[in-house]
């Protein structure tokens, strides 16, 4: 029996995380050489509803009924059995595995679904349509950050530059130059969920100064979009260290992310900015093509616990 595979890319958020949450607009990028992978193997022997669970990245390998109830895998399932209305998959093993670093801003949650997704549709003989993907991936989002506003599943399912205002259509970026940016990570691991909490609940006490925040970091995305697309990116930089430091008032930021983006600056960067839910993490820094190298070189000097240089393409 064939087995049924599926990918999906890792992401960053170029511009207007967390604002996005509050309805402002954000662009957000898919980032291809980091991968989540899920593999469907029929077990056309054992009974329907015997699945099997493996994640050797963390050492899971298991019957699906031993995980928690509430671990995100089974979640996963049964979201999906409630959406083919079945009660049971037939007997398998669902064999999943990722080179996205996790809680780390690059999506590995909304990419460990959407490959799933997608590999366990096709093994139910209904691979479903993208917006499906997506959306069901967005209720896995829920359950595990809270207040997602919808761009990782999207941008990850989709595997398209987008800019996303939550509850709108989506639209596709067209970028009319290719763009060089390094993604350093601080190697502090960092749940979307902490940052998006704390920040709610700092909105929910005072709001007024987080809106005004909100808004900048929008009208930001909103110019950079414009930028993109007219392939006119001399701005891009100045435009990301804005939307750090409008990140750093919003309590997101964290020493070492604040000390990897000045160090990009200070090795040529165009610009940078922390990138995905903060507090650990990646950040992001733009640079021209010949300058990659020597501002990955400077992050990992700067206590980077690894970086990645990724194009943008038009
Ligand atoms: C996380 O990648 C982006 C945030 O804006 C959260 C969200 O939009 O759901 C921090």
């Amino acid at each position: 029996m064939p087995a049924f595979s599926a990918r999906a890319p890792g992401k960053i958020i170029f511009f207007g995380e967390h604002a996005v949450v509050y309805g402002r607009p954000a662009i957000a990028v898919p980032v291809e050489q980091v991968q989540a992978r899920a593999v469907v193997i029929p077990d056309p022997i054992a009974p329907r509803g015997r699945v099997w669970i493996q994640a050797p990245d963390i050492n899971l390998d298991c019957a699906l009924g031993e995980l928690p109830e509430d671990n995100a895998l089974r979640q996963l399932i049964q979201l999906l059995q409630a959406h083919f209305k079945i009660d049971h998959l037939p007997a398998c093993t669902l064999r999943v595995s990722s080179s996205i670093p996790v809680a780390a801003g690059l999506g590995s949650g909304a990419a460990i679904s959407v490959a799933c997704l997608r590999a366990l549709s096709a093994f139910l003989g209904a691979p479903l349509v993208v917006e499906h993907v997506s959306a069901l991936a967005y209720e896995i989002e829920k359950i595990y950050h809270g207040t997602p506003s919808g761009i990782d599943n999207t941008v990850v399912a989709y595997a398209q530059p987008v800019y996303f205002v939550h509850g709108q259509p989506i639209e596709f970026l067209s970028i009319r130059q290719p763009l060089t940016l390094v993604i350093g990570d601080t190697g502090r691991s960092s749940p979307t969920s902490g940052p998006v909490g704390a920040l709610r609940q700092a909105w929910l006490e005072n709001s007024q100064p987080y809106e005004a925040l909100f808004d900048r970091a929008g009208e930001i995305a909103r110019s950079a979009r414009a930028d993109l697309e007219a392939g006119t990116i001399s701005h891009l930089g100045r435009l990301m260290d804005e939307n750090h430091a409008l990140l750093v008032q919003m309590g997101v930021s964290s020493p070492e992310l604040d000390h990897l983006v000045s160090a990009a600056r200070v090795a040529g960067a165009s610009g940078a900015k922390l990138s995905g839910g903060g507090w650990g993490g990646n950040m992001i820094a733009l640079v021209e093509p010949e300058l990659a190298e020597q501002v990955s070189t400077a992050l990992l000097e700067s206590g980077a616990s690894h970086t990645l240089i990724t194009q943008v393409r038009p």
